[in-house]
């Protein structure tokens, strides 16, 4: 028997299904989950679209904040650029979820949203990221779906290798079969390009940027180029052992933390160093679980610790940066001129 398209929405109304964090979900049900979150916080919760895949798909993302009509500070956080990790977009769904199901009743997640706006996507390579959903065969597809340049066979551009920071000197490949093939030019694609706008136009308001991957539970800091070393690498690293404690606190895995030619290998091109080179301080790459047994087909039944751990390594960071920029305290908990003249005005009456 059919449902009508009334009794449908009537079901959803009033038996409104809980989004299951903890399977992974396809492009078309994390567009519609976006939808509904940004109907359900419609105060505090805007979609932004900010480009175009190079199969023309609208690439979007939640900005999480409250609307304080100042000038605010700024998060980033992207997953998926890399198709085939599909804990990393699950985990920048949960983060969302979180953030908003806590703000409430945690005072420090409300100051956090109060001081500064999240610029979360939950999925950056959405061609990719649909081509590994087609069958087995496409499953462990890296990169996006451009087609590869004049007289290759292969498509595909590893967009964690097409950003302007040292592009095309090391930890990568010209040959376009190859999975780390960086491009024809630096941010030749279109999704690199969509970030590169956004954040370069912006970049002073933020402080964090964080680009969520799996696997090998690991906390990268630029550079990935082993000639460079960020000036504040002292500070990136302790934060990051910071984070990495506080993860291993929730279920016991440890995360390494250190950059990229130290725990895994060089690379050039990658959006976190992209980030760092803006200026940005605080940018992270999460490599998330596992340490290579079920490599990027990370189980189901692991989405929920592993997002559970994360998040508190990404709140970490994230409070540091915020803590050091608003003096932990909140423009809010400060005694206003309002507040004292009412307590002056109290005071005198009685
Ligand atoms: N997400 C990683 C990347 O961006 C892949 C890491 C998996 N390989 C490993 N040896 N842990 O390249
Ligand atoms: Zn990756």
């Amino acid at each position: 028997m059919e449902i009508s398209k009334r009794n449908f929405n009537l079901v959803h109304i009033f038996f409104r299904p809980e989004y299951n964090y903890f399977k992974y979900h396809p492009m078309s049900e994390i567009s519609e989950w976006m939808v509904q979150l940004a109907k359900h916080y419609p105060d505090i919760v805007t979609i932004v679209d900010y480009g175009k895949t190079y199969e023309f798909r609208t690439i979007s993302m939640l900005k999480i904040g409250v609307d304080t009509g100042a000038k605010k500070k700024a998060i980033w956080m992207d997953c998926g650029i890399h198709a085939r990790e599909w804990i990393a977009p699950a985990f920048c769904q949960y983060f969302a979820s979180q953030i908003l199901q806590t703000y409430k009743t945690d005072p420090k997640i409300g100051e956090l949203i109060t001081n500064m706006d999240f610029y979360i996507t939950p999925v950056l390579n959405m061609d990719g990221y649909i081509y590994s959903w087609k069958d087995n065969t496409t499953r462990l597809w890296r990169k996006n779906r451009s087609p590869g340049p004049a007289g290759c066979n292969c498509s595909g551009t590893d967009l964690n290798r097409n950003f302007n920071a040292n592009w095309g000197t090391i930890g990568v490949s010209f040959d376009c079969c190859r999975d780390v093939f960086c491009g024809i030019a630096p941010e030749s694609e279109p999704e690199a390009q969509a970030v590169t706008y956004f954040v370069g136009t912006r970049k002073e308001d933020f402080l964090c940027f964080l680009t969520i991957h799996s696997y090998g539970q690991l906390l990268l800091v630029p550079y990935g180029h082993p000639n460079f070393t960020a000036d504040n690498y002292k500070e990136l690293m302790d934060v990051g052992k910071g984070a990495a404690e506080a993860m291993k606190k929730v279920h016991g895995k440890i995360y390494k933390v250190g950059t990229s030619p130290d725990i895994l290998y060089p690379n050039s091109g990658s959006s976190r160093d992209w980030a760092r080179f803006q200026e940005i301080p605080f940018s992270y790459t999460f490599e998330l679980r596992d340490d290579g047994h079920y490599g990027f087909e990370l189980p189901e039944d692991q989405i929920q610790p592993t997002c559970e751990e994360a998040y508190s390594g990404a709140l970490h960071i994230i409070t540091y940066a915020h803590n050091r920029v608003f003096n932990g305290a909140g423009p809010s908990t400060l005694p206003t001129f309002w507040t004292v003249l009412v307590v002056v005005g109290v005071t005198w009456i009685m």
